[in-house]
């Protein structure tokens, strides 16, 4: 459920006419609103009411501060995947005490930050990265709080480029050589063992890939500590999906159910890393309809976003309902069209084929909805196209959380050589 929602004939977001942000702001711009960002954490933590749990929603999804801090507020924590997402973290309220740093390749330098903010967790994906680590904080006097990420070799049932859990992805260690590989942490100067981490994928809608991963952790746990290793935390990773066309994922409580199922009664503290599931359909982008053009054969409705504001459609098939902010446009008739971006590029195509509504026409507005995640991140400026702004909503009132940089100040982050002034 979000709060985007048609009122007095127009589509609202909470109680603003998205209209009238397009109107100041001018399009394209992401657009989000609290109380759906406020709502998804909150169902989503609440699955996990009564237990030892830390919910650390994962930057990537999207990490504009407004963003971070609104959930910050909540109680919040962080998955990292860079000295980046890291700062940002920090600097918008998270304590260090409630990140992760997730990842296959952290440098000296992001381990070195991460270590003096005395972050919570390194999920660490391989013995190199292990070394380092111990050695760097070993360096600094300190040890590392870790645990592995262990590849499960689960296959997710997901887009084959967000899917991570199965032998042949880059993520995790084997789980077969967990034994071998915690025993030499074990012995490491700078490490201390806390945890068993697993993240099998993204954009999940099926529990089982989950129920797999999930036992096979509590497995490794029970084994683990019958070697001697106290482990007190399980992660769990993200990757559960959200409604984008009408396939219905499972909902946060039976997630829970199956996690708790299988590692509830180990006494460790559960970590997890929702990122899409928060921030997905808190989100839309929205966009004017340049021109409708009639080809030979088909019609194409020419927006002005395109695959740099939004590329899930062009990476990974993404599917995102595209609405008329007028209500009136979207009760009538429809027939099937394409609807593309100005980039040169015939990936450019956020929707082949799709019924739209006829009367679209030159001027109109539309919301890609369910674009709160792995949207503005994404984004590119390809084609010299500005940084889409981002904008957040809460009840009547709202904010420009992110600017569009001008023309000029893109142009001026290149740099003449001397030998071309
Ligand atoms: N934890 C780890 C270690 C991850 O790699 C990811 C996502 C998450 C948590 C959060 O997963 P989520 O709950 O958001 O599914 N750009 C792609 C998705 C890439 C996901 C990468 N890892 C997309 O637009 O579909």
């Amino acid at each position: 459920m979000d709060h985007f929602n048609y009122r007095n004939g127009e589509l609202y977001a909470e109680d603003i006419p998205l209209r009238r942000i397009a109107e100041e702001v001018g399009t394209p711009f992401y657009c989000y609103s609290t109380a759906t960002l406020e709502r998804h954490y909150k169902v989503f933590s609440g699955a996990f009411d009564g237990v030892n749990a830390l919910v650390c929603f994962a930057l990537k999804a999207n990490s504009n501060q407004a963003v971070i801090r609104t959930l910050a507020r909540l109680g919040s924590g962080a998955d990292v995947v860079s000295e980046g997402e890291l700062r940002r973290a920090i600097a918008a309220g998270i304590p260090a005490g409630k990140i992760v740093f997730s990842g296959v390749g952290k440098k000296p330098e992001e381990m070195r930050a991460a270590l003096t903010l005395g972050i919570h967790q390194f999920n660490v994906e391989s013995e190199p990265e292990l070394h380092l680590l111990s050695e760097i904080a070993a360096g600094m006097g300190v040890k590392a709080p870790i645990a592995f990420r262990v590849n499960p070799d689960v296959d997710a049932k997901t887009h084959a480029k967000i899917s991570t859990g199965k032998a042949e992805n880059k993520f995790g260690v084997p789980w077969q050589d967990v034994s071998r590989i915690y025993a030499d942490a074990a012995a490491l100067p700078g490490i201390e063992i806390k945890g068993v981490d697993v993240h099998i994928g993204s954009q999940l809608t099926d529990l089982e890939p989950y129920h797999h991963a999930f036992t096979r952790v509590a497995e490794l746990v029970q084994q683990l500590r019958s070697e001697g290793h106290e482990i007190t935390r399980v992660d769990l990773g993200g990757g559960l999906g959200i409604p984008y066309d009408e396939a219905i994922p499972p909902l946060p409580t039976a997630y829970a159910a199956v996690a708790l199922e299988a590692v509830g009664n180990l006494g460790c503290q559960i970590i997890l890393e929702p990122g899409r599931l928060i921030v997905g359909n808190a989100g839309v982008l929205v966009s004017e309809v340049i021109y409708v053009k009639q080809a030979t054969t088909r019609k194409f409705i020419i927006l002005d976003a395109a695959m740099n504001d939004l590329v899930r459609p062009a990476l990974y098939d993404g599917y995102h309902h595209i609405d008329p902010l007028r209500e009136d446009q979207k009760q009538g008739a429809y027939s099937p069209a394409d609807v593309v971006g100005p980039v040169c590029e015939t990936g450019d195509t956020f929707a082949r084929g799709r019924d739209m509504p006829e009367v679209l026409a030159r001027g109109d507005l539309v919301a890609f909805r369910s674009a709160g995640a792995y949207g503005a991140v994404m984004a590119s400026t390809y084609n010299t196209r500005p940084l889409v702004p981002e904008v957040l909503v809460k009840g009547d009132q709202y904010a420009v959380i992110r600017a569009r940089p001008s023309l000029d100040e893109m142009i001026n982050l290149d740099i003449l050589p001397v030998w071309l002034e």
